[in-house]
This record gives structure tokens, sequence and C-alpha cells, in this order.
């Protein structure tokens, strides 16, 4: 009894110390999770956002072209969908603090160069805003044909984006 009781002490005092050294060699070893272990939680978080965000501007850029292949171009949840991109691409520019790509460890498709290369990345943030605002001027003219142009137009600045600053899929 005493010595099971014992026992039970130690390794309640010893757990978590070798639990924090499991945590911080990584489940797998391999490299991306070994940087995990001395990145900035704060970073990481942003990541996090960053790829939330973007799922949120892929749905809605779905919801749009949904409608567009119904041939609802100009309905309401079309519409609706069309102000939140407005939103997410007024938010965009604050998706990528310095320190939130792969040096995070986390699975970010973010390449590096987005700030090895700022001025070359602002550049493609300027067409991808200028072509939503024209969007959202469709929008509000509720005109389905030139709501329909004005998503292709976006839809290649997005691609174009994809191209230079996001890991092939
Ligand atoms: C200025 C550059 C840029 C523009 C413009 C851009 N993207 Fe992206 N996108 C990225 C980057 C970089 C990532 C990778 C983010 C990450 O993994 O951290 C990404 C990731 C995504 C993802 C994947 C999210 C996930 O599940 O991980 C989707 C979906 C997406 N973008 C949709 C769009 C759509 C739709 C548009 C246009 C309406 C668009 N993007 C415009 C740079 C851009």
């Amino acid at each position: 009894m005493k010595a099971s009781w014992k026992a039970g002490v130690f390794a309640g005092l010893v757990l978590p110390t070798s639990m924090m050294i499991l945590a911080a060699c990584g489940g797998s070893g391999d490299g991306a999770e070994t940087a995990a272990v001395d990145a900035d939680p704060a970073m990481v978080e942003a990541a996090e956002a960053r790829e939330e965000g973007f799922k949120s501007l892929g749905r809605n850029f779905k919801t749009i072209k949904d409608n567009m292949d119904a041939g609802n171009a100009a309905s309401d949840a079309a519409l609706a969908a069309i102000d939140e991109v407005e939103v997410l691409a007024d938010d965009l520019p604050n998706w990528f603090p310095e320190g939130s790509g792969p040096e995070t460890g986390t699975d970010t498709e973010a390449l590096p160069a987005i700030w090895e290369e700022p001025e070359a990345f602002q550049g493609k943030i300027s067409d991808f805003q200028a072509a939503v605002t024209e969007l959202g001027a469709a929008g509000e003219s509720g005109d389905a044909a030139a709501i329909s142009a004005a998503f292709g137009n976006v839809g290649k600045t997005c691609g174009s984006c994809h191209d230079d600053f996001r890991e092939d899929d």
C-alpha cells in the first residue's frame, strides 16, 4: 500500500514534466512540427485566422457563382455574398503579419514570397480590391450581366495571387 501510494505521488509529480517533453518533441517529429514548438502563438493564431478568412471568402464567392449558374446573379443571396466579399477584401491586407508564414509550422499555404516581395504582393492585393470594388458597384446596380462580368474579373485576380503567393495544391 505504502509503496504504491508513494509511486502515485511520484508519478503525479513527474508526469507533467514528461508530458511537456513529449509535447515539445511533437507527434511525428517532422520538420514542420519541430518549428511549431518555437513559433509565436500569436502568429500561429494569425495563420489560422487567415485560413478561416480565405475559407469564408471562398464560400461567399461560391455562393455568387452558384446563383449566377442558376440564372440568379442578382438574387438577394448573391447580393449579400457580394457585400461579404467586399468586407473580406477590405480586411485581407491585415491577414499577413510578418512571422505568420511557414515558420509557424502550421499547414499554411502562404509562400515566403509574400514577405520577401512585399511590393509584388501589394500589387496583387490592389488588383483584387479594385476588381471587388467593381463587383460591389455591379451589385448595387442589380444588373445580372454586370455582376457576372465583374465576378469573372475578380476571379482572375484570385487566381493571379494564388499563382505567385500560394503553395500549389
Ligand atoms: C493577394 C493574394 C490573394 C488573393 C487576392 C486571393 N487569395 Fe486566396 N489565398 C491566398 C493565400 C496566400 C492563401 C494561403 C493562405 C494560407 O494557407 O495561409 C490563400 C488561400 C485561399 C483558400 C484556401 C483556404 C484554406 O482552406 O486553407 C481559398 C478557398 C481561397 N484562397 C480563395 C480565394 C478567393 C475565392 C479569392 C478571390 C475572391 C482569393 N482567394 C483571393 C492569397 C490570395
